[in-house]
């Protein structure tokens, strides 16, 4: 059985911290708001649909919470705590996606506190369960796109624990491999939290599909040297005309894709697409600490106070994409036309 991501029981939200993979299983006991951005913020659950699930559930613990007693208040309590939920990470759009959910719920709310809870509560357990029927049709559509005894690359964990389950690009990985269509996967190590290293390698080998860790540096090389089928990756926004924010260094791997005349993919739920978003412009790109560039893991590895940028997402520009991957069909050659078509049905 696959290791749960996050889970709720007795309205507690447990976190699997996916900071200790794949040295320890420790799951993170979460019974208020604080606790849920905290574990956003430091990546204890991380991946764009995660982060969503994990939100729609912190909300439940926001009117939990709530004073039963000040019954006008709790609308607003709950709403501030929505707000504080809403910055704790940036790019990753499913999270506002769940969030603006619970919001709709909360402000249209009129009964009793506890029924505001059921009707969160339920909605969480929804989102929650929906994510996992999703990826699964991800991956089986997915799946469709590769022929038997692929070599695959791919990037950051857009695996089950960057999910409710399953995973995307992973979910599509997983789904070919059923199918007898998958002959290796090539995991970049993903500088500088090594999602790729810590998650990927260790989700696939569980799973035990074959896969080979390489770090980010030596794609170019293995695409240069080595038939590769693939690349497919996830995405955390990808605005109206294609254009797919995911993990630095994606952008890279899609250009010496097309260099190599490999097909690019981007696996993603419809959850992920924000067409508010025009293009890459609209797309806020998340810069975190310096130090996860100066240190790993209280481990300094460069001159004292060395300067550094540390932008946590890249763009890939759409027409860079060969096809996006998402519960409704396969967007090829995504363009504003084509992704309105390919989620509307228009
Ligand atoms: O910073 P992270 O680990 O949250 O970044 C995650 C990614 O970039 C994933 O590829 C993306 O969220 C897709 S997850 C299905």
């Amino acid at each position: 059985m696959q290791t749960k991501t996050l889970y709720w029981q007795d309205n507690t939200l447990f976190i699997l911290d996916q900071t200790l993979l794949p040295l320890a299983l420790n799951y993170i006991e979460a019974s208020d708001v604080d606790t849920v951005v905290d574990a956003i913020k430091r990546l204890c659950v991380r991946g764009a649909p995660a982060i969503g699930v994990a939100a729609a559930y912190a909300v439940v613990l926001s009117a939990i919470k709530a004073d039963p007693q000040a019954n006008k208040s709790l609308k607003s309590s709950v709403i501030r705590d929505i707000e504080k939920l809403w910055q704790s990470r940036p790019t990753a759009v499913n999270l506002h996606w769940a969030l603006s959910q619970q919001k709709d719920i909360v402000e249209s709310f009129n009964g009793s506190p506890a029924q505001l809870v059921d009707s969160l509560l339920a909605r969480a357990l929804s989102i929650h369960e929906q994510d996992i029927q999703i990826n699964q049709s991800i991956g089986d559509l997915g799946a469709s796109l590769l022929k038997p005894e692929s070599v695959v690359i791919t990037h950051c964990n857009a695996g089950a624990l960057a999910t409710a389950g399953y995973g995307t690009a992973l979910g599509v990985i997983r789904s070919a491999f059923k199918k007898n269509k998958i002959s290796r996967v090539y995991a970049g190590e993903t500088r500088p939290l090594l999602q790729g290293a810590r998650l990927t390698a260790w989700e696939l080998e569980q799973s035990q599909i074959p896969v080979t860790l390489i770090t980010d540096s030596m794609a170019g090389y293995l695409m240069q040297t080595k038939k590769v089928s693939a690349v497919i990756v996830g995405a955390d926004r990808i605005a109206a005309n294609g254009d797919t924010a995911n993990k630095i260094g994606t952008y890279t791997l899609a250009v010496l894709a097309r260099a190599h005349n490999v097909p690019f993919y981007v696996a993603a739920p419809t959850s992920t697409f924000d067409l508010q978003a025009q293009s890459a412009k609209d797309i806020p790109i998340e810069e975190r600490h310096d130090d996860e560039v100066r240190q790993f893991q209280g481990v300094v590895s460069t001159p004292e106070g060395m300067t550094v940028w540390n932008p946590a997402f890249d763009i890939t520009p759409a027409n860079l994409i060969s096809a996006i991957i998402c519960e409704k069909g396969i967007i090829n050659c995504p363009n504003m036309a084509n992704i309105k078509a390919g989620i509307e049905g228009k």
